[in-house]
């Protein structure tokens, strides 16, 4: 199995009969999902993305990312949530085990994901000495921060190289008409590559959002959109005791009912940490919205039972934890056996780290439990392209299940727009006159 989805810790909390009370409210919400009747229904695109997807444009991304692989050793995304989360996440998660051959890759930068001169001047003082190129991701075109740090980088793309070289190391992911950064692709000559219509920028990372990145960074993204298809044929049923995603999307939302308004996302290796922050955009920007929705936060253990787990151990009791496992068989090593054992740790010698952090995660579970923690667990079985594609599109899966079950739409995200109207307001940007005055009026 793939992915197993292990409720044996949550049978505490979760009684067979609250499963039976909400099993037709999944259908319902199946229903909506797949004949595109409920909230949001024109964002559904991604539902059989991993199966029709822009074939063309696919062979166009690979091609790109050959030549950009032997163009430069930097290689710069510009852009912000979903426009990068998702190609962090891949890259973080795959990265060192599971790029093609022995090849030689270029380094991923990020850029436009917040706004930092220091950030960008130590991107800059990098790339000082590296080739590089960009990409510049952006489904509005318009969103300030990745256009900020475009403005920026182009201008020392276009120092380093002249216009002409540099337009060629320019590559812009958008939307295929509108936007300013469309605008500005059609008129540099750049190469362009689509995020579709229907598409939402948290839910697109197999489309060229994340496709050309990962594809660049050296990984199989043949594997990863099967992985992501097989899901999808996987998760097809509208029976919550035949779909695992809808199994998970159950569990959160009886959970929430009962006043567990948290979710950890567990991880136990420092590689699902960007995977954790996809996640939390995933799941938050769909869910928290009309006074509602589950918390989504996260914790890379061994490491933060050393800060955060007395709290989660015994603190407010609003928590629940989905934890995380992968199998990565790939990373070996064993406990060397010293002929002194100064340091006590003999009884340990011959054991692999692995077996050490399995032992450290049952150990957790139970002690967690016991402490009024509900725990879920999401088992995967590898460390690779094809295992991930599979995770992301059952939590993209879950996650429209649990908007659905949750009463909300799960494929807008108005509350994003508020911190950007006062900026611009207070930035002076025309058009914004009279909120700047009614924020000028409020003197704070
Ligand atoms: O999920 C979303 O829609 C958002 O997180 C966007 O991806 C983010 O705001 C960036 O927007 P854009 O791609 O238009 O620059």
């Amino acid at each position: 199995m793939i992915l197993k989805l292990n409720d044996k810790y949550l049978k505490k909390f979760i009684s067979e009969h609250e499963y039976e009370c909400i099993a037709p409210m999944v259908t319902v919400a199946d229903k909506m999902l797949r004949e595109k009747s409920g909230l949001g229904n024109s964002f559904l695109g991604w539902m059989d993305l991993p199966e029709n997807y822009d074939k063309k444009e696919f062979e166009r991304i690979k091609i790109a990312a050959k030549r950009i692989q032997a163009d430069c050793d930097a290689f710069i995304v510009i852009g912000i949530g979903g426009s990068y989360l998702g190609t962090r996440a891949i890259v973080d998660f795959l990265n060192s085990v599971e790029r093609q051959g022995n090849g030689k890759y270029p380094e991923i930068y990020y850029a436009g994901c917040n706004i930092s001169a220091a950030s960008l001047n130590d991107l800059l003082y990098i790339c000082e000495n590296k080739n590089v190129c960009i990409n510049v991701i952006s489904k509005s075109g318009t969103t300030t921060e990745p256009a900020v740090a475009f403005r920026i980088l182009r201008a020392f793309l276009e120092k380093k190289y002249g216009v002409e070289e540099a337009n060629k190391r320019i590559y812009v992911t958008t939307d295929k008409a509108r936007g300013t950064l469309k605008s500005f692709a059609t008129q540099q000559g750049y190469e362009t590559f689509v995020i579709p219509d229907d598409v939402g920028g948290r839910f697109s990372v197999l489309t060229a959002v994340g496709l050309l990145p990962v594809a660049v960074a050296g990984i199989d993204i043949d594997a990863l959109m099967q992985g992501a298809n097989d899901a999808r044929i996987a998760y097809s049923s509208a029976d919550l005791n035949k779909n695992d995603a809808y199994k998970y999307a159950a569990m959160r939302n009886i959970l929430y009912r009962k006043g567990k308004s948290v979710e950890l996302l567990v991880g136990y290796e420092p590689f699902v940490g960007t995977l954790q922050e996809w996640w939390k955009q995933l799941f938050g920007e769909s869910e928290g919205k009309d006074g509602k929705g589950i918390f989504p936060a996260s914790v890379i253990f061994s490491t933060d039972l050393h800060s955060l787990g007395q709290y989660i151990q015994e603190g407010e009791r609003i928590l629940f934890e989905t934890v995380l496992s992968v199998n990565d068989t790939k990373s070996m090593y064993t406990i060397p056996y010293d002929e002194a054992n100064i340091d006590g740790l003999n009884f340990l010698a011959g054991r692999d780290i692995n077996e050490l952090k399995q032992i450290a995660m049952r150990a957790t579970q139970l002690a967690h439990i016991d402490g009024g923690v509900p725990n879920i667990h999401i088992e995967l079985e590898e460390r690779s392209a094809y295992c991930l594609g599979y995770l992301i599109y059952f939590f993209e899966l879950a996650c429209a299940m649990s908007g659905y079950l949750l009463g909300v739409n799960p494929f807008d995200q108005p509350g994003v727009e508020a911190y950007k109207k006062n900026m611009f307001a207070m930035l002076s940007k025309p058009g914004y006159e009279e909120l700047r005055k009614a924020l000028e009026e409020r003197n704070i």
